[in-house]
């Protein structure tokens, strides 16, 4: 399959590149999977109402068909065609947070397919901000299921580069937007629940969805990795680089001895740091992923640093590890999954 490329100026929008988001809206209206940025991951879309375009992105990313997608929309109206009934702290985070990175868990009517929802009678909804992302949902006028865009495992993509890297000649469009933003995934809220629960964290932090409904739960499964998750895909590997992924506790000497060890064992060691410790430690790669002291921009920086140690070709990348504050909740949630629950603690 041969796979477009659309290039698009995120900040222009309206004038230029309406020709290409008119015919990737008209392949996705075809049933077509099409590929698109939003502000916190690449989605990979296709039409939410149709089995056979539902079974495509499936096929394309190799997702287990257990694990449900989100539909995303281009206009808050349409949650009432997706979802039967909207409770009163679901509308309340709805009107706070979108268009942004938050996706609400609703009781579902039968408007999208069921291999979107995998068989529950719960549906993931969200309307993202990202300009490109809104201007094509609002031309294909149609909801759209979308999850990341990447080779299922792989880390989520957030340049149109990763996304080509994963997937051409498996998808029929890319629409290139540059980079991302937030960098990772949409906070995940079940508010079928009368305290509503964060299945994962992302975007959205726990005290700035407090702040609107009072208050918020985290997923029992999110602090005990030994039960089964309840939202489904949170059960399965993630985001990992090639090589094995180690978080590292304790102070920069602790880490250093630890690069030694491993290149004792003749292996070729990467290591994920940030602005603060450039230049602090003596290894075959040093990755600087953002700055400690604005997490946002660690998590902005997050899979593509992962994704940037494959071409150093290392034998194990020892991480850093980050406070589970704010976004820092998301950050280390997804490393510890990249990590597959791998730590050295000091
Ligand atoms: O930021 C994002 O959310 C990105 C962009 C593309 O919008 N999308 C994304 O989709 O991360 P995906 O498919 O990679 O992750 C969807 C998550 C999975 O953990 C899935 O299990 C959960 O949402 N989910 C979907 N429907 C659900 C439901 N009805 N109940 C519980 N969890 C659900
Ligand atoms: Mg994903």
């Amino acid at each position: 399959m041969k796979t477009r490329l659309w290039t698009v100026d995120k900040n222009n929008v309206d004038n230029i590149c309406c020709p290409q988001l008119e015919e990737a809206a008209k392949l996705l209206q075809q049933h077509e999977v099409v590929a698109f940025p939003t502000e916190t991951v690449y989605g990979l879309g296709a039409d939410a109402t149709s089995d056979e375009a539902v079974d495509k992105i499936f096929k394309a990313k190799g997702r287990p068909s257990d694990n449900p997608l989100i539909v995303h929309i281009g206009d808050v109206k349409q949650v009432d065609s997706i979802a039967s009934h909207i409770p009163i702290k679901a509308a309340k985070v709805i009107d706070a947070f979108w268009p942004g990175p938050l996706t609400v868990i609703l009781p579902k009517k039968d408007y999208v397919s069921v291999k979107v929802t995998a068989g529950l009678d719960t549906v993931a909804v969200r309307m993202p901000s990202h300009p490109v992302a809104l201007a094509l949902l609002k031309k294909v006028s149609l909801p759209i299921a979308a999850p990341s865009a990447n080779l299922s495992g792989k880390p989520s993509p957030t340049h149109g580069q990763h996304v080509m890297k994963d997937l051409e000649g498996r998808i029929s469009g890319i629409v290139d937007g540059g980079a991302t933003g937030v960098g990772v995934e949409s906070t995940v809220l079940d508010c079928t629940e009368d305290i509503p629960v964060i299945l994962r964290p992302g975007g959205v932090t726990k005290s700035q969805l407090e702040a609107v409904i009072g208050e918020v739960k985290i997923d029992q499964a999110l602090l005990d990795n030994n039960q089964a998750p309840k939202s489904p895909g949170m059960k399965y590997t993630h985001y990992a680089p090639d090589a094995p992924l180690i978080i590292v506790q304790g102070t920069e000497d602790f880490l250093q001895q630890q690069i030694l060890k491993y290149q004792n064992e003749g292996k070729k060691v990467g290591v994920l740091t940030t602005v603060e410790n450039k230049g602090v430690y003596q290894a075959d790669a040093v990755i600087v992923c953002g700055e400690r002291s604005s997490l946002e921009t660690v998590a902005s920086e997050l899979y593509s640093t992962l994704r940037s140690f494959n071409e150093y070709e290392v034998d194990v990348i020892l991480s850093e590890s980050f406070p589970e504050d704010g976004v820092g909740q998301a950050i280390m949630n997804r490393l510890v999954k990249a990590a597959g629950h791998q730590f050295i603690i000091q």
